[in-house]
């Protein structure tokens, strides 16, 4: 009797349950059309002044349960006031846009809710992953012993890489971590010196190179150091290349960086998270030639693909690196299967979201030559945007050709204060950058719904804004 009246229990909660999940995707589809029809018509922002976001909405948490429908009803007004990253108006951070198919693909991913630890828990999900790293390390060339991961992120992923040479160094059991050298670009992404604060290497051993009028690392700044390092009895033993750094979109010259880590026994990573994803187009492949010269490499496609946060992919030229660094044994997770199937031996994390389902789904779609076609629509787009600011004598232009990031300033307006603006107005996110230590607007075209439209549209509101409130902007001295 007691056993029937359990199997009962454990069925009503099991119905309750599926049909609390049936009615809220129910609630989650309305939601998101409403959502979408609101990008549609309202694509930029609801500003609101962050002090006065618990007066306008309903975010303080309560003790008592609510109904669904006052629920439905706080969500969707969550939802409206919340900046719109994939509407045709969000220039704003390295990413944008949304790809149906990967939005399809994470979307089961959540449901599925599977961590990438062992094949165990997750299955055929692990040769999705499999899968779809085997075939970057094709594209790459990186032979029969690549490897790889795909970490919550870029800024992981580059730290993945640091541990990596730094293990690889201190196998020597001469070495000193004290002595490790780490070099990159005076332009290179943030995460490189919080890595090298996290990896146990002092931060007055980075150095930060000199890059050229271009933004790329000056080759002859690059050996002087390392020269100078030997001299001074240091260890150089991580370079940190960029394929597409964070302002400019400039390429770090691989074919000229490589002999010198060869030659000096130095770890070369490149840092793709921005403009790696050229790998896929024949075109601008160029632009990272001698890839399969480095040691490690990563991308994100959340950045240019419209795949969702994160899709940060990590290859290594050779996975024992990988195995050294990162396996450990774990009786009470490795219960069945050996390392090749158990991806949490060259992972960090041990809960790891499946963040290969979304662009598994997203290539399995559209074939490697979809793929193509979003690259190199994007690098198009950036050619009109770059001359539309030439052709327009109010402009001034700071960035170059062959780069998802089209710098200008427009008359003498101070870029800072003109971007704060239109944000504020809600007008149009787009962010400000600054290289040689000139300040300029960063318009970056990589939403892969973007059209030239689009693009051209974002002159077309700063025109008119400036004209509407002339009167209030700064200005500056603009530098040519
Ligand atoms: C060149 C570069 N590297 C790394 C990152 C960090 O990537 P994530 O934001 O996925 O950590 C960025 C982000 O903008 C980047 O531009």
């Amino acid at each position: 009797m007691i056993f029937e009246q359990t199997i009962f229990l454990i069925l009503f909660f099991y119905n309750t349950m599926s049909n609390n999940i049936k009615k809220d995707l129910l609630l989650f589809n309305d939601l998101i059309n409403s959502f979408l029809e609101q990008e549609k018509h309202t694509p930029s922002n609801y500003y609101i002044e962050p002090e006065n976001l618990y007066k306008t909405l309903d975010i303080g948490l309560n003790e008592n349960p609510i109904k669904t429908e006052f629920l439905a009803a706080i969500l969707k007004e969550l939802l409206e006031k919340t900046p719109k990253s994939s509407s045709k108006l969000f220039f704003n951070q390295l990413y944008g846009g949304r790809h149906s198919k990967a939005v399809l693909g994470d979307l089961l991913a959540v449901f599925l809710n599977n961590s990438m630890a062992t094949y165990k828990i997750a299955g055929p999900q692990v040769a999705v992953e499999k899968e779809l790293l085997s075939q970057i390390y094709k594209i790459i060339g990186y032979g029969k012993n690549a490897g790889g991961t795909i970490p919550t992120g870029g800024s992981m992923c580059n730290f993945m890489s640091l541990v990596l040479a730094r293990d690889r160094a201190l196998k020597d059991p001469s070495q000193d971590i004290s002595k490790l050298v780490v070099y990159t670009s005076e332009n290179s992404h943030y995460s490189i010196s919080k890595n090298v604060s996290l990896s146990g290497i002092k931060k007055e051993n980075i150095r930060y190179l000199k890059s050229d009028n271009f933004g790329k690392i000056k080759i002859i700044d690059f050996k002087n150091q390392v020269y100078k390092d030997i001299q001074r009895g240091m260890t150089p033993f991580y370079l940190n290349a960029t394929a597409g750094t964070t302002v400019l979109c400039a390429f770090d010259d691989i074919l000229e960086l490589a002999p010198i880590c060869k030659k000096n026994n130095i770890w070369l990573h490149l840092d793709g998270a921005f403009g790696g994803t050229v790998i896929f187009s024949k075109k601008y492949r160029f632009l990272v030639n001698g890839i399969e010269l480095t040691d490690s490499f990563c991308f994100n496609a959340h950045k240019t693909l419209g795949a969702p946060i994160s899709t940060s992919i990590l290859t290594i030229k050779d996975k024992k690196y990988l195995y050294e660094s990162f396996d450990t044994s774990a009786e009470y997770l490795y219960q069945t299967h050996d390392e090749k199937f158990n991806l949490g031996h060259t992972s960090f994390e041990c809960g790891r979201r499946n963040n290969a389902l979304k662009f598994w789904t997203l290539w399995k779609s559209i074939g490697r030559i979809g793929i193509e076609k979003i690259i190199d629509k994007e690098f198009k787009i950036a050619d009109v945007a770059r001359n539309y600011v030439i052709t327009h004598p109010d402009y001034t232009l700071y960035s170059f050709k062959n780069s998802l990031s089209v710098c200008f300033n427009y008359k003498n307006f101070d870029p800072e204060d003109l971007c704060k603006k239109l944000y504020e107005k809600n007008k149009l996110m787009i962010g400000f950058g600054t290289f040689k230590s000139t300040k300029f607007i960063r318009l970056i075209t990589i939403n892969c719904q973007n059209s030239e439209k689009e693009v051209l549209n974002v002159f077309k509101i700063i025109e008119d804004f400036v004209k509407k409130f002339n009167e209030s902007l700064k200005t500056v001295k603009t530098k040519k």
